[in-house]
């Protein structure tokens, strides 16, 4: 069956892709850090420790940014234990996710480990557990340039110059009762308020989130951006949205349309923003950091949770091995971001490395990409500098189209049909003339195929041709598919 075509337009214009939209987040939470991005005695590691197996893929992925430390684990989080010397960094339990940690891991190894990679830090703060006073520290001891105590303090820890983070996050899913401090709308944005106030002062250029909803289903949802934005709106320029994709809570066709829920997230908050705008008589415009997004298989976890007595160090958690059908939904979420490009200015995939991650690792031996990996890598690398408007295909193809002004055109498109193929048709005369198309397409006979470590190209991209006839090209999308086609024009 074929979808209605694509008609893109140059003047029909959603807005341009931030580059931040192609960020990853990596925590302190089951091996994501300790034998995920640094693991000392790996023989690719580096003298800092960092896996360089990792980095390579990591550059490979195209992230831009990254979230740290949490997440949840931010929440109970003193960030002065992951400083100074080595040998006198405490060791900590940490209650969210029932596990000790060395503190070998922490700020700095963290900003030199962005360096090594090449993508801009995001920091998040704990408005758990602490507050104003702790997260001013971690401003100065980070974006200072010196002659303060903390700023010299990071002098001595070998960091001459500040690493002038932009972007804060203002704590982490303060609207969950799993979160240590949960607080209600009306407590958060006192204390968000606050802090942002507070920061400002330090420098009124960072830019600040606030936290949103941790999912459209939080009994909060809605009154809690109202209340937050109410308070926090001069002072902030995001709020974040949280949103994960459970496989094992439905069947097939329900989780393929996954992103239908994570379009009514972002317009509900895009909304609300915009009559908190209205209400104050405001031109600005709040953008949605998405900086919480996957598949996680959260009601049937691939791994236990530590328990009791025991609080093991990097304990394998969340180690969700990806199917063809994830890999889907998570380019059709991608292609969701994408059509929001003018208030979705950030956002993260949840998380970077083995924790419901695009890659994975073992401890001393090898790292390969999951089947999440290449939806996000071909976007990110692919993705054009502007979103055009265009109508949803069909009921079982979503497409999004970016064009970089001149004659590279990459439309990403899924077919969320669990029994059927669908062609894709694009007619692109109102753009210009067509050179020429290549299709990268991730599908399978078996939509549950997956990447393993003995098996880590099980699942990979196939590249091919498009079919073009004058301005018309057409792909041919299987059932259960995700395709970048990539036109170049004359
Ligand atoms: O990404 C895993 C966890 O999911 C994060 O720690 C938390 O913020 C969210 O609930």
């Amino acid at each position: 069956m074929t979808s209605s075509p694509l008609t893109p337009r140059p003047d029909a214009v959603v807005g341009s892709v931030d580059r931040r939209l192609f960020g990853s987040f990596v925590e302190h939470l089951g091996r994501c850090v300790y034998s995920g991005i640094y693991e000392p005695s790996h023989p690719s590691a580096d003298a800092l420790g960092f896996r360089g197996d990792v980095l390579e893929l990591v550059r490979e992925l195209g992230v831009t940014t990254i979230r740290y430390p949490g997440g949840n684990f931010v929440s109970s989080y003193r960030w002065e234990d992951g400083v100074g010397p080595l040998e006198e960094r405490p060791v900590r339990l940490d209650l969210n996710w029932h596990s000790t940690d060395t503190n070998e891991f922490g700020t700095d190894e963290f900003m030199a480990w962005c360096a090594a990679a090449g993508v801009e830090p995001m920091m998040a703060v704990n408005i758990g557990t602490r507050g104003t006073a702790e997260a001013l520290d971690l401003l100065e001891y980070c974006n200072h340039p010196g002659g303060t105590a903390l700023s010299d303090a990071r002098r001595a820890n070998g960091a001459q110059n500040p690493y002038n983070v932009r972007m804060w996050c203002l704590g982490n899913e303060m609207d969950g009762p799993w979160q240590v401090g949960h607080m209600t709308p009306e407590q958060y944005a006192h204390a968000a308020a606050d802090m942002a106030r507070t920061m400002h002062k330090f420098d009124p250029t960072i830019e600040l989130v606030a936290c949103g909803s941790s999912g459209t289903g939080m009994a909060t949802f809605g009154t809690w951006e109202r209340a937050v934005l109410d308070a926090c709106f001069d002072e902030v320029d995001f709020i974040s949205a949280h949103a994960y994709y459970d496989p094992t809570v439905s069947d097939l066709e329900s989780f393929l349309r996954s992103s239908d829920n994570m379009d009514r997230f972002i317009r509900t908050v895009v909304d609300i923003a915009d009559e908190v705008a209205a209400a104050r008589g405001s031109d600005k415009r709040i953008a949605i950091s998405f900086d919480e997004w996957n598949v996680w298989r959260m009601a049937s976890p691939t791994n236990p949770m530590p328990s009791g007595d025991d609080w093991p160090i990097a304990p394998a958690l969340l180690e969700d091995v990806y199917t063809v059908a994830d890999a889907v939904v998570v380019g059709s979420l991608l292609i969701t971001l994408l059509r929001h490009a003018n208030r979705v200015r950030a956002a993260s995939l949840a998380q970077l490395v083995n924790v419901i991650a695009p890659i994975m690792t073992e401890p001393g031996g090898s790292a390969w990409r999951q089947t999440t990996f290449y939806p996000f890598s071909i976007t990110a690398s692919l993705a054009g500098e502007t979103v055009l408007e265009t109508p949803r295909p069909s009921e079982h193809v979503d497409a999004v189209v970016t064009w970089d002004g001149e004659r590279d055109v990459t439309v990403f498109a899924v077919n969320l049909d669990a029994g059927a193929g669908h062609d894709l048709v694009l007619d692109l005369a109102g753009l210009g003339d067509v050179a020429g198309a290549e299709v990268a397409l991730v599908t399978d006979p078996d939509p549950l195929a997956t990447n393993t470590a003995d098996a880590p190209d099980r699942v990979t991209p196939a590249w091919g041709s498009a079919i073009v006839t004058g301005a018309t090209v057409t792909v041919a999308l299987p059932a259960v598919s995700w395709a970048a086609v990539r036109v170049t024009l004359r």
